[in-house]
Formats: structure tokens, sequence, C-alpha cells
């Protein structure tokens, strides 16, 4: 009798399905002991990493940035197969800004002398809630704790804590402890809250917490950054999806096999010749062509945006449903719509990187021409230095509306704001509201000769292999659900009769310190491929793990 090897499936050729398909394949004997396959649902690799190209200039829709290079396996990766040098420029500029002016949407520079403290304010912030700062006491004369007051402030809250609260409380601290002293000017108090309010735009961006009191404040100090630079790659970020691929052997990654549903079996074998059609593995594929595929593993590695609405009764993507402990931290964990957005700028005009400070609502001071879509987005910049193509992010609410507006819709909407951000021709720097009048530009492309011509934009949030971004810690999570996220099924296979780890789980929303990130989804492709040679007695991979 020939003996059958264990049939490992894994769905999706992101990156943590491509590391742990690479580690599998890779492990000493693993082709006498398994056989391996990848179904992908898209007709591409690579995932959230979608490397393309615009007006000649490559750019990244998905993953941007290595989120710190030291001890970054995506980085090392990087330095071996020389990705980090290209001969064309690449998009590399959000990430050292040069010529970076703050202006405020009546069309007038902010002066650095304002910007600045609000700067340091926020980051100072932004490092205690991380547990960055844990003795400042005001040292270099810089950090006054204003932080320390917004954290007493929600520490005496019932309700559970956000970040954005944390960072609003603080920010009260701070305009009551000045009150005294300037006499709090409202007009200077207005400026303050339009780059405060641009820095929480970024961070929306940067977490994809559409809303940041939605993002959970004590989750902030559990995630972790490795040291050093940030850095993007020059060679597109698809090199490094590229190179892992490359030594799995053709057609072991299937594209356009999309999984529709996954029978397992959580109580034993039952009849398994009978239910499998004589296959006796325990794990039953159905994709949307039809076919079927049995396996003994399943590594599943799709968005927690697609297993929110996997869990949803109608398309029921699990048969039988997964356990509660699983649905529940699916369920809690965030999952929020970011989106890029290209725009290319003719003639040539050396644009600036221009820090957005929009108005709120009630200060009587916002241009009502801006659409409501642009109100949040933090900056606009070359995508390298004198690049004639822009960059914008978007998150929530407007990174969904985005979306469903078409080219014209955009190109107006961002003339718009930018013509009002630049009406001011003379860019007088302010340090003062009250000097300026409402800008009113109108002046924009004949001011400055030169307009939007074309634009090309992400669509995480429709497209229904993603459907959404990434992964957030939400108010009412926790890093635990993250934990959750990462348990196979089934959790415990000491009945003999229930085959044991029948589906993994991998992928950026299963690493509890390194959630949304490439490293997080790299380390969960590790994590998974370990799990599985470790349960057939070869030798793991002792790769560093956070
Ligand atoms: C706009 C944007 C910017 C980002 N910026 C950064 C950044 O700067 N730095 C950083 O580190 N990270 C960034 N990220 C996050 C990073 O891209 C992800 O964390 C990472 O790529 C996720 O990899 P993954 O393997 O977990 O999931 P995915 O890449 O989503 O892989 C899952 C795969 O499963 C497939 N799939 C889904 N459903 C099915 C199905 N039913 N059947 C078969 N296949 C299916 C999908 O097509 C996909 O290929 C960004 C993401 C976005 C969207
Ligand atoms: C700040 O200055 C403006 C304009 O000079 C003035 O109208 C306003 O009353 C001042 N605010 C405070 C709190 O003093
Ligand atoms: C950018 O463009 C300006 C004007 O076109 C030019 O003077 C400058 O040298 C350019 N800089 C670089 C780095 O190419
Ligand atoms: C901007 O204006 C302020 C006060 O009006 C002044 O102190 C500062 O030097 C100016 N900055 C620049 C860059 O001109
Ligand atoms: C702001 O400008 C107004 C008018 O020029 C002036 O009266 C006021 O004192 C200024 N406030 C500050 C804080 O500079
Ligand atoms: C990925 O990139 C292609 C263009 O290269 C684009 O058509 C597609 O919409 C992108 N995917 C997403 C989800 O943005």
């Amino acid at each position: 009798m020939v003996v059958k090897k264990p049939r490992i499936v894994i769905i999706g050729a992101g990156m943590s399905g491509l590391v742990a398909a690479n580690k599998l394949y890779t492990a000493k004997d693993s082709r006498e002991l398994f056989e391996l396959c990848v179904v992908e649902g898209g007709t591409r690799i690579g995932g959230r990493i979608n490397t393309s190209e615009f007006e000649g200039d490559r750019i990244e829709l998905g993953a941007t940035w290595i989120h710190g290079i030291g001890g970054s396996p995506i980085h090392k990766i990087a330095e071996e197969i020389h990705a980090l040098e290209a001969k064309q420029p690449w998009e590399d500029m959000d990430g050292s800004p040069e010529n970076v002016v703050t202006m405020s949407e009546s069309g007038f520079e902010i002066d650095l002398s304002v910007v600045d403290p609000i700067l340091l304010l926020y980051r100072k912030m932004m490092e205690f809630a991380q547990g960055k700062i844990i003795h400042g006491n005001g040292e270099n004369g810089d950090a006054v704790d204003y932080y320390r007051v917004g954290a007493k402030a929600i520490k005496t809250c019932s309700k559970p804590i956000s970040l954005g609260s944390f960072l609003r409380k603080s920010l009260n601290a701070y305009w009551d402890s000045v009150k005294d002293q300037d006499g709090c000017n409202s007009s200077g108090k207005l400026l303050e809250e339009a780059i405060f309010a641009m820095m929480e735009n970024a961070e929306r961006a940067h977490t994809s917490a559409g809303d940041l009191s939605n993002l959970d404040y004590n989750a902030e100090s559990e995630y972790l950054q490795f040291p050093d630079e940030e850095i993007t790659i020059a060679k597109g970020y698809l090199s490094i999806i590229e190179s892992l691929a490359s030594v799995l052997p053709d057609g072991l990654i299937q594209l356009g096999r999309k999984v529709t549903k996954i029978e397992w079996q959580p109580d034993g074998h039952g009849s398994p010749e009978i239910q499998n059609g004589g296959d006796s593995r325990p794990v039953k594929l159905h994709f949307a062509d039809g076919s079927i595929m049995v396996a003994d593993h399943v590594i599943n590695t799709v968005s927690l945006g697609v297993l929110k609405a996997g869990i949803q009764e109608e398309s029921g993507m699990f048969s039988p449903p997964l356990p509660s402990f699983k649905t529940e931290a699916i369920t809690r964990l965030g999952f929020g719509v970011v989106n890029k957005l290209f725009l290319q700028l003719d003639p040539m005009y050396e644009f600036p990187f221009l820090q957005m400070a929009f108005h709120r609502s009630d200060s009587g001071l916002r241009n009502q021409k801006i659409p409501w879509w642009m109100r949040r987005t933090s900056s606009l910049c070359p995508i390298y230095k004198n690049s004639s193509v822009l960059l914008s992010w978007f998150a929530g609410r407007e990174a969904v509306e985005l979306e469903s507006l078409n080219d014209e819709e955009i190109i107006n909407g961002v003339s718009t704001t930018i013509s009002n951000f630049l009406s001011k021709s003379e860019h007088k720097n302010i340090t003062n509201l009250s000097k300026c009048s409402n800008g009113n530009g109108n002046s924009f492309t004949s001011s400055h000769g030169f307009k939007f011509t074309k634009v090309q934009k992400s669509k995480w949030g429709t497209d229904p292999l993603f459907m959404g971004s990434y992964s957030y810690v939400a108010v009412g999570s926790s890093g635990d659900d993250l934990d959750s996220m990462a348990e196979p099924l089934p959790m415990i296979s000491d009945h003999y009769d229930v085959a044991p780890l029948q589906i993994l789980f991998a992928g950026e929303a299963t690493h509890r310190t390194q959630y949304s990130t490439t490293h997080g989804a790299y380390f969960s492709g590790v994590r998974e491929a370990n799990r599985l040679l470790q349960h057939y007695h070869c030798s793991v991979f002792s790769e560093l793990q956070l």
C-alpha cells in the first residue's frame, strides 16, 4: 500500500502564505514528507503587496514601508536580492520629506513656531501611550507632561479607553495650562487645533482606524516596531514576494482559485471515506468554480476583513462554523480601509511636501467648496524629490468614498482643495489666524500654472479578496484576541478520532505585536510552517519572533 503524504493547502498567496510555502518547501526532507500547494483567489501573487506603475513611475498601491529595518527579515531579503537600489527614482518621499510646508485651508503657511510645538506635543503623547516615556518629567525642557494629565483623565473614566480620547484629553490639559499665560487666544487655539487634527489624520491612515475613538489605548503599548529607519523598497515590495515564490516549482501556486467554503471535522472523522469521496483527509475545500480539494491541513491566510464577512450566517465560509472564541475575536478586532491616491501633475512643477491643516466645522473658517472626503487628508506630496506624481493617504469613510468616485470627481475635489491651500500665492507665514481672512482661492491653475491630469488609486475596501486594508485593536478588543486569531483548530486534539491541526491561521491579523504590517504577516507564516514541521517532527526554522 502506498502511504499517503499529508497534504497541506495554503489559502492565499500574500506575504504570510508565501512565507509559509517557502519555509515548508525548503525544510529538510519536506518534499518526501508533504504534498504542498497554495491556492490564491486572485490573478496575481502578493495580496496586499501590489506594486504597480503610474506614468512611468513605480508605485505601491498596498504595503509601502519596511517599518524599521533593524532585525527586519524583509529588509534582509531586500538586501540579499539587491532590491534597495534602483536606477529609476522610487516612492520614498513621505519618509524623509524635504521642503515641508504646513498650510491652513485658508491659504496661509503656518509658521514653524506654531507647528513645531504641537508636533512635539503630539509626539510626546504618542510616546507616552506607547510606553516609551516612563520617567519623563519635562526633561530637556520640552516634555511638559500634559499626556500624564490625559492618561489620568482617561483612567478615571469607566468607559473603555481609546487613543482618541487620550489624545484629546491631553490636548485639553495643554490648553488649560497655557490659558493663564497668554490669554488663550482663541485664534491661536484654532490653528493649534487644526495642526493637532492633521496629526490625528495621519494616525488614522497609519492604523486604519477611521475613528481614533475606536482605537484601543492599551494596545498601543503592546505594538512593536523594529528599530532604526523606515524605508521603502526601490525595486518594489513585490520583489520580496517574487523572491519568496522563486523557490517554489511551477504549478505549486494556483491562481484564480477562490475558496468559498471550508468543511472541517472538529468532532472526529465520522465516515471520511464517504464524506470525502474516498479520500480520507479531514478538510474539504470548495472553490468558486465548483471544484473541490481535500487536505490534511489548511493554512488560512485570508484577511480579517474576509473572515469577518465569512463568519456571517449567509456566506458561511466555515462548515461547521468556527468556535465562538474565534468568531468573537474576529468580530471584536478592527479592520479598516486605507487607500492611496496618486495624481499626475502637469506640467512639471516643484510641489512641496504639503501638510494640510483643516479647520473645525465650528471655527467659521471652513471653505465650503472643499469636499468632505478631502477634509481628513493630512498631506499631499511628491513620491520622490521633483516627481510630478503626488501621493495622499486616505482612511475610514473618506477612503471608502474615494473608491466610489470617478477620476474627474477626484481631480475636481483635489484641485479645489489645493487651490484653497495655495491660494495666497505669496505663502505668507502666519502665527495668528486673526491676521488673515478666510481664503477664497480660485487662482490655483492660473497662479501656479499646473493641473492634475491623471489619477490612480487603490481599492482595498471593495475588493472581495481583502474587504479592507489592515487590522487594529479596536476598543473592546485586546492583544488576546490577536492570539486567539492564531489558534489552530481543532484546538486540542487529544481525542484519537479528531485529526489535529486541520485549520491553521496566518496573516497579519494573527500576530500579537506586529499586526497590520508585512512583518506580522511574515512571522505568522514562519510560525504556522513551524507548527506543522514540529507536528511531523521536522526541524523548525528559528527566526526571531517578536
Ligand atoms: C494601502 C496599504 C498600505 C500598507 N502599507 C504598509 C506598510 O507601509 N508597511 C507594512 O508593513 N504593511 C503595510 N500594509 C499592510 C500589509 O500589506 C499587510 O499587512 C500584509 O501584506 C498582509 O499579508 P497577509 O499575507 O496577511 O494577507 P494578504 O496579503 O491579504 O494575503 C491574503 C491572500 O488571500 C487571498 N484570498 C482572500 N480570500 C481568498 C479566498 N476566499 N480564496 C483564496 N484566496 C483568497 C487574497 O487574494 C490574498 O492574496 C499596507 C496595506 C495596505 C492595504
Ligand atoms: C484672541 O484673539 C482674538 C482676535 O484678536 C480675539 O477676538 C479673541 O477674543 C482672543 N481670545 C481670547 C481667549 O482672548
Ligand atoms: C528639481 O527641479 C528644479 C526645477 O525644475 C531644478 O532646479 C532642480 O535641480 C531639480 N532637482 C533635482 C534634485 O532634480
Ligand atoms: C513668520 O512670522 C513670525 C511672526 O510673524 C516670525 O517670527 C517668523 O520668523 C516668520 N517665519 C518665517 C519663516 O518667515
Ligand atoms: C493676533 O493678531 C491680532 C491682530 O493682529 C492681535 O491683536 C493679537 O494680539 C494676536 N495674538 C497673538 C497671540 O499673537
Ligand atoms: C492592484 O494593482 C492593480 C494595478 O496594478 C489595480 O488594478 C488593482 O486595483 C490593485 N488592487 C487593489 C486592491 O487596489
